[in-house]
């Protein structure tokens, strides 16, 4: 019988590829302020700046590969039913092979017109003049999902750990909500929950098992006892 695993992911499954986390030592928000850079609020301020974060960090993620953790996830859809819901929004999960990839945070690699919401494969460098393909309105934003914007895929999500035999979360701090509530769900349904992360995470007393380490070496192991 496959096992249907909803398996959440932040950054620290892409940290021994490169990317900076957010909360650890000297990690993005150390360096930046969220409401200057992941508030609607903060690119009505300066879209400039926000525009140049974010065509940082596309550049970033465009030089980064894929680690051990991502390529034992995309190995894992052969033998198990997965969605991968990710927080991340770099794209080395598909870059890893992962077919079943939601990011409820947005991506990097996506643009979005504030305008008329048209969206579209976002340039490498992205400047506040750009029109949108669309509508023309130079309204062009990365389609990333801000601090007091809704996650996409919610619904699906729900949908996935009420049919969940298995819930993972993988390098997060369980600081940030809905992703952070989805352990509870899980137990509330009564799906089994592992989390495997570098230190205990915010939600650490809800998981019934944790594999604590760097995910190029816990991730692995644990598909390796799925497969
Ligand atoms: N292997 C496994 N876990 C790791 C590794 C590693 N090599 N390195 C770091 N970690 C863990 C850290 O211990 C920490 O618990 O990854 C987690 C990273 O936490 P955050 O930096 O808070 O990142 P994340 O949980 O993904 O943030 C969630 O917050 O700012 C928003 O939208 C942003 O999606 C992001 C959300």
């Amino acid at each position: 019988m496959r096992e249907q695993i909803v398996i959440l992911t932040g950054a620290g499954i892409s940290a021994e590829s490169g990317l900076g986390t957010f909360r650890d030592e000297g990690g993005l928000w150390a360096q930046h302020r969220i409401e200057d850079v992941a508030t609607p609020e903060g690119f009505a301020r300066d879209p400039e700046r926000v525009q140049r974060f974010y065509n940082m960090r596309r550049a970033e993620a465009r030089e980064a590969a894929p680690n051990a953790a991502h390529f034992a996830l995309a190995a894992l859809e052969a033998v198990q039913d997965v969605l991968v819901v990710t927080q991340n929004v770099d794209g080395l999960h598909e870059a890893a092979g992962s077919k079943n990839v939601l990011h409820m945070h947005g991506s990097l690699a996506r643009a979005m017109c504030g305008a008329c919401a048209a969206r579209w494969d976002a340039p490498l460098v992205m400047q506040v003049a750009d029109a949108c393909p669309h509508c023309a309105a130079q309204a062009t934003r990365p389609d990333i999902v801000w601090f007091g914007e809704i996650p996409y895929g919610m619904e699906e999500i729900d949908a996935a750990l009420q049919n969940a035999t298995l819930f993972a979360s993988i390098g997060t701090s369980g600081n940030v909500y809905p992703a952070a509530g989805f352990v509870a769900e899980a137990r509330r349904l009564g799906v089994r929950t592992v989390e495997l992360n570098l230190e205990p995470s915010a939600g650490y007393s809800l998981f019934e098992e944790a594999r604590i380490g760097p995910a190029s070496e816990t991730v692995p192991k644990w598909v390796a006892e799925l497969s």
